[in-house]
């Protein structure tokens, strides 16, 4: 050996992948990034070419396992536990039959969601109502039909209080709190405050109404919450809250629902460990959450329900897509030839016109979540080259359509298919109808079946509910 030791480049991309930080370090060769050839057992090349591309693609596999794992969780630790599926996280019809079929009731936010909980055949009685911007009309339908409406401000306590004067029987109602439970920022848009005697105050209005039953008092900490402990404490408070109401007003509320949170396996940008290393499993949420309601004496011991979204569908979506153009392939490199491995590697990191790009049949109006998640990309194939720092464009006519700012990927053609994940929580829901049509959606089911539960967009669905004014018709 004649070269002196240099250290590998620390850039930010070093370390993300074992992979590539083997090919960033001089003295190593051989990174390879593995391909992702099948889905459940079926070929990603065979779902695109029978259902097109791009493709988003849900395992029910993978949403029944988190769905029973997470039942297994809490009940093992705990006999009295609800759990709601939070609609917001993905509202597929096939998505929620499969939660509901595992018995998760329907947690909802708005109006459109009751509805859509409503026609798929869950009873009022089995739906929780959440959200900040419950219409009238719909909080009337909700009560009378039995749902759980969860009070989320004075305005919406007005409203109600004058609803239910008409009613004959007193209805059930939770309220929404908020608190610190350690985790920063602190969501306070939702609820009444904990620390100020807000919620307090609220539950004693709730309380001392004829016509209510104050049933349950909620708390959600927020999403993606990789602290277990941030259970524990608000569980603690919960509780406290409850205890006050008791004493003061003399009323056991019968339910604490502890909203959702809990994180799946995937990494925010600048997360550089693998997410198993920091993605605390399910068992211990439940831990902290049942270790504090366990220690209460039997008789006062609540229901506990839980609303999990991400947790529960993120890891079964996947969205599939082919390279459509290639950019940067033909830039020049520098002039002198005499780039060292570490200085070729640096350039390639370091200089923007040096960076490979690929231009990919989806955009960031499909993946909502790729701005502060690091989706996975994923080759369909192995490719026998060592991986380099790529861009990952999406197809929309904006320069801030970029999935990936860097991923290490082997040099793919048009035509390749990468597999994006995981993006089943979120990203449907908030997907935005932009210059394109949106994609299919399909379900491969616990038989191993792929079967469609969405089909593509046509121009007829988005032009379908506009109008035209009678002298611009012709
Ligand atoms: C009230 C409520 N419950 C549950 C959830 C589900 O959250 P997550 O997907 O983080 O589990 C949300 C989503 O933000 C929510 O607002």
């Amino acid at each position: 050996m004649t070269a002196a030791y240099e250290f590998p480049t620390i850039s930010s991309e070093l370390g993300r992948s074992p992979e590539a930080a083997i090919d960033r370090n001089y003295y190593s060769r051989g990174g390879f990034v593995p391909p992702f050839p099948a889905i459940d057992g079926i070929e990603v090349t065979r779902l695109v070419r029978e259902y097109g591309s791009p493709l988003f693609v849900f395992s029910e596999h993978d949403m029944r396992s988190k769905a029973r794992r997470a039942k297994e969780a809490f009940g093992s630790r705990y006999k009295k536990v609800s759990f709601a599926w939070s609609y917001k996280t993905n509202y597929l019809n096939a998505v929620c039959r499969v939660f509901h079929s595992e018995g998760w009731l329907a947690e909802v936010v708005s109006d459109f969601e009751y509805a859509k909980a409503r026609k798929l055949g869950v009873a009022g009685k089995d739906i929780v109502f959440n959200g900040l911007d419950k219409p009238r009309d719909c909080l009337e339908r909700a009560m009378s039909e039995d749902a759980l409406v969860q009070i989320d401000n004075w305005d919406e306590l007005n409203v109600i209080e004058k609803i239910v004067e008409k009613f004959k029987k007193p209805v059930q109602v939770g309220i929404r709190v908020w608190l610190d439970a350690g985790i920063r920022p602190i969501w306070t848009k939702f609820g009444f405050a904990l620390a100020n005697g807000e919620a307090a105050r609220a539950a004693a209005r709730v309380v001392k109404n004829p016509k209510l039953v104050l049933h349950t008092i909620h708390t959600h900490i927020g999403t993606y919450i990789l602290a277990p402990e941030a259970y524990r404490v608000a569980t603690q408070k919960l509780v406290a809250l409850r205890e006050q109401i008791f004493l003061e007003d003399n009323h056991l509320v019968g339910c604490l629902n502890l909203g959702g949170g809990i994180p799946s396996n995937s990494l925010l940008h600048g997360m550089v460990r693998p997410a198993e290393h920091l993605i605390r499993p399910i068992e211990e949420y439940a831990e902290a959450i049942t270790g504090v309601l366990n220690k209460l004496p039997e008789k006062k011991k609540p229901l506990l329900r839980m609303e999990l979204g991400r947790h529960l569908v993120d890891e079964a979506g996947y969205l599939l897509t082919t390279v459509v153009a290639l950019k940067g392939r033909d830039r020049p490199t520098p002039a002198t030839t005499d780039l060292s491995a570490r200085s070729a590697k640096e350039w390639q990191i370091l200089q923007e016109d040096a960076k490979r790009g690929l231009v990919v049949d989806v955009g960031i109006n499909l993946l909502y979540t790729a701005a502060w998640f690091e989706i996975g990309v994923w080759p369909s194939q192995l490719a026998n080259m060592p991986a380099t720092p790529t861009r990952l464009y999406g197809n929309l006519c904006m320069a801030l359509d970029v999935i990936r700012e860097s991923v290490d990927l082997p040099a793919l053609d048009v035509g390749d298919i990468l597999t994006l994940h995981p993006v089943g929580a979120y990203n449907l829901a908030q997907s935005m109808q932009f210059i394109a049509y949106r994609p299919a959606v399909v379900l491969i089911g616990e038989n191993g079946k792929p079967g469609l539960i969405r089909r593509r967009e046509t121009l007829e669905d988005i032009d379908g509910a506009e109008l035209l004014p009678s002298h611009l018709s012709r």
